[in-house]
């Protein structure tokens, strides 16, 4: 007759067995640039037709597979600059004619996107 805590034992040692055949789930390593956005951030305030550089961290999983950037405003999708180099970090872009208001955000894309914190655009 098997006491509980051999029981136990045994269905541990089952469960082990089972966790330690199982395939490793653990995502294989990839290669992933996604720049956090540092400018603008939160109390950022642009205006309609001023210049501005949008700036991100070089935050680099592995080595680099794609070193051309994409920048939009998030949820809207308005594109504002692709095809620059993601590597410089930094992005001159022009304010667009779009409505006031005080929740942009920037995406920027690398092979993975980043959006930043909310900021203000104005008339
Ligand atoms: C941004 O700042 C405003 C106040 O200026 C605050 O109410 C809001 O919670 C902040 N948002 C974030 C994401 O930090
Ligand atoms: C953006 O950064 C570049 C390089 O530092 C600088 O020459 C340029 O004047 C900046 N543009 C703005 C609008 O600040």
């Amino acid at each position: 007759m098997l006491s509980t805590s051999t029981l136990t034992l045994f269905f541990l040692a089952l469960f082990a067995l089972f966790v330690a055949s199982s395939p490793i789930v653990t995502p294989a390593p990839r290669d992933v640039f996604s720049p956090p956005v540092l400018y603008p951030r939160n109390g950022t305030i642009w205006r309609v037709g001023q210049r501005h550089n949008v700036t991100w961290g070089l935050l680099v999983k592995n080595h680099i597979m794609v070193d051309l950037g994409t920048l939009t405003f998030f949820s809207t999708e308005s594109p504002l600059a692709q095809g620059f180099n993601i590597l410089i970090a930094r992005h001159e872009v022009t304010v667009p004619k779009v409505e006031p208001g005080d929740d942009y955000q920037i995406l920027v894309f690398g092979d993975s996107g980043n959006v930043g914190e909310k900021f203000t655009i104005l008339a």
